[in-house]
């Protein structure tokens, strides 16, 4: 028990060091599109298409601009590779990558899309970690989400290189030759790739890109993100990793070994693939990424079923001390379930076989902006095993007390996080899900102030569970839209409304229903509150008012009036003028990269958003 404490130390403190060495920052990044016979520009732009490549730019003046090989832009000869832009961004935190949105059709497998569609940009092992569908269950139509890695540089090999090329190596490749084809030493690229076969043929290596003016751009130190203390993190984070691995081996055989019927929450893999830094060659293949890779056999299985017995233990009995909540459909407990903390929600109602079934595909859907569904006990009652989520909800950080304001940012970036998790569900998961009940008490916060939506999927519960009954109607006044609240309708607009007023709550910070004069007779919407200020022919002075105070005048007022607008979309009586949570996803990304020059037409798919938003 004591040894077992004192790895449980070790383990937590190195994964301490190497939480310092995730990244912080994006950058821009190049990625290498190997072209074969009949492919054209456009294909390419098509399908790498991001805020870099800009649809509208017909003559690919962006990507030409990386490629000044290519003299006809009409007839590119098969077999040369083209570089093309796409921003690499720190995805939750925790790697640098972009995320492409693919187009399923059918017939798509993850292999296929990999290894052709993307040219090998990305795996087919890694497409599979980031989309919760099973291999052999591809839908033939909505997106997939394929994930391909980039670099922002490494101050500690040179800070001379500041944008990376994520390069698939093939087998006519070798250091040398990328080492004369790029004018670049070898020693150099061996550095940014450590323990990479330059000539095995396959997998990513990351090389020195040279901008649209032909040179090596230098590496902004601001860019990347990586500070002073940081490095230390991540040198100390390469001393430890060896050790790391030598005890989490040992934790692994112990724990095999030595505790009966008790698994960790999380694989161990998981762990160890968060040692790579931001600046590590993360997808490379060699004996660098061995440690790692080596060891993808020990994964622990994830059980999802727990006894009754385990949790009463976890939660000190269900005592009130661990009561951390309480919600329309139970309470919630803090719990240490196998060394993790967990959040137990103790439901007020026995699970159907039905929703048995659902539970167990709940347990699969996996999005760092949806809080996990670990697993579930049915003694007893129904309890449902979350992963738990530190810092509270919105509402507690807009309205309760002892809690610091929220600055702006954070709430742009809140309800950008909360949007990607909704986004998911609606778009992404077999099958989709409607919310049904978004608000502020269901959106978590987590200590980096990151938001992960909860609850989604419960209301099958309540379905199911009285089939033969009139559906309920569920959801929470004020989040309602008429619609749904007058006929029943729901469609996954239901959730953009709701979605919408928790965009005027970050505004004002207060309630969804406003009570006036401190009586419910006079209590308003407020939806109704802020569309009255909207409406007039100059909003500004009039929102200022609406924002929350405690925000002082330490906001952009454009960019506050951009979000009001926005929930003003997403809170239209029609549904079908509300825009989709894609639409809307990609309205906050921009908002929260750019909120000067934030240029809404290039951006929408959805014309009536863009007149909306552009007054028209
Ligand atoms: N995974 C979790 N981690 C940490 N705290 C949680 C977690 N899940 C719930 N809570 C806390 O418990 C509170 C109650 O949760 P719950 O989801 O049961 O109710 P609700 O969201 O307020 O209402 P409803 O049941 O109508 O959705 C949450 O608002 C939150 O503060
Ligand atoms: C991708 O890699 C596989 C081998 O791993 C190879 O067969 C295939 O031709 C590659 N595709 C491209 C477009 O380079
Ligand atoms: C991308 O990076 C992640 C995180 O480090 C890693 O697990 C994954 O294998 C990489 N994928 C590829 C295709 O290199």
């Amino acid at each position: 028990m004591f040894l077992r404490s004192i790895f449980l130390l070790l383990l937590l403190s190195f994964c301490f060091v190497t939480v310092q060495s995730q990244c912080s920052k994006g950058c821009d990044a190049l990625a290498s599109y190997y072209v074969q016979e009949g492919v054209t520009l456009t294909s390419i732009a098509q399908k790498l298409e991001s805020s870099l490549v800009d649809p509208s730019d017909v003559d690919f003046k962006v990507i030409l601009s990386y490629n000044k090989n290519i003299t006809n832009k009409d007839s590119i000869p098969a077999g040369i590779r083209i570089n093309v832009p796409f921003p690499c961004g720190c995805i939750n935190g925790e790697f640098l990558a972009h995320v492409f949105d693919y187009n399923l059709t059918s017939g798509d497998t993850y292999d296929k899309i990999a290894k052709t569609d993307y040219v090998n940009l990305t795996t087919p092992e890694w497409l599979r970690s980031v989309n919760s569908y099973d291999a052999n269950r591809i839908p033939d139509s909505g997106t997939l989400n394929v994930t391909v890695n980039c670099s922002c540089g490494n101050s500690r090999v040179s800070k001379k290189y500041g944008l990376f090329v994520t390069y698939p190596l093939r087998p006519e490749d070798s250091l040398a030759s990328i080492a004369t084809s790029t004018n670049l030493e070898q020693s150099l690229l061996q550095s940014y790739n450590p323990g990479v076969n330059f000539s095995q043929g396959s997998g990513l290596v990351f090389i020195p890109g040279l901008d649209e003016n032909g040179v090596y751009p230098a590496l902004e130190l601001s860019s990347t993100g990586i500070s002073g203390g940081v490095i230390g993190g991540i040198c100390v984070a390469a001393v430890a990793a060896v050790a790391l691995v030598a005890v989490c081996v040992y934790f692994v055989f112990y724990r095999k070994d030595k505790v009966k019927g008790g698994t960790p929450l999380v694989t161990l893999s998981q762990d160890l693939s968060a040692q790579a830094g931001p600046d590590k060659p993360l997808g490379s293949l060699g004996p660098a990424a061995g440690a790692s890779t080596g060891l993808k056999g020990i994964t622990v299985d994830k059980s999802v079923e727990f006894s009754h017995e385990e949790l009463a233990k976890a939660t000190d009995n269900f005592s009130m001390a661990n009561k951390i909540g309480e919600g329309g459909f139970g309470s919630v407990y803090y719990a240490e379930l196998r060394g993790e903390k967990a959040a137990i929600k103790k439901m007020d109602m026995q699970a159907s076989r039905e929703f048995l079934a659902e539970l167990k595909v709940l347990t699969h859907v996996h999005h760092l902006n949806l809080v996990r569904l670990i697993g579930y006990c049915v003694e007893g009652s129904l309890f449902l095993v979350y992963e738990y989520i530190e810092n509270g909800n919105l509402s507690q950080h807009l309205r309760g007390s002892g809690r610091d304001p929220l600055p702006w940012s954070s709430r742009v970036q809140i309800a950008l996080d909360s949007a990607r998790g909704l986004e998911y569900i609606h778009e992404h998961t077999v099958p989709v899900y409607i919310h049904r009940d978004i608000k502020s008490a269901n959106i978590l916060i987590d200590k980096n102030f990151h938001a992960k939506v909860a609850d989604f999927g419960l209301t099958k519960l309540t379905e199911v569970g009285s089939a033969s009954l009139p559906t309920r109607l569920v959801g929470t006044f004020g989040y309602m839209p008429p619609e749904y609240a007058q006929y029943g309708d729901v469609s996954p607009k239901i959730d953009v409304y709701a979605f919408g007023v928790v965009l005027y709550e970050l505004i004002s910070a207060k309630e969804a229903i406003v009570k006036q004069n401190g009586s419910d007779a006079e209590s308003k919407g407020l939806v109704g509150l802020f569309e009255e200020v909207l409406n007039l022919p100059d909003p500004s002075k009039d929102l200022r008012k609406l924002v929350d105070p405690r925000l002082g005048d330490n906001y952009p007022l454009d960019s506050v009036l951009k979000m009001a607008q926005l929930a003003k979309v997403c809170t239209q009586e029609y549904p079908q003028l509300r825009p989709s949570m894609r639409s809307i996803v990609v309205a906050l990304m921009t908002l929260s990269s750019t909120t000067e020059d934030w240029d809404v037409g290039s951006f929408y798919e959805n014309h009536a958003l863009v007149n909306l938003m552009s007054g028209r």
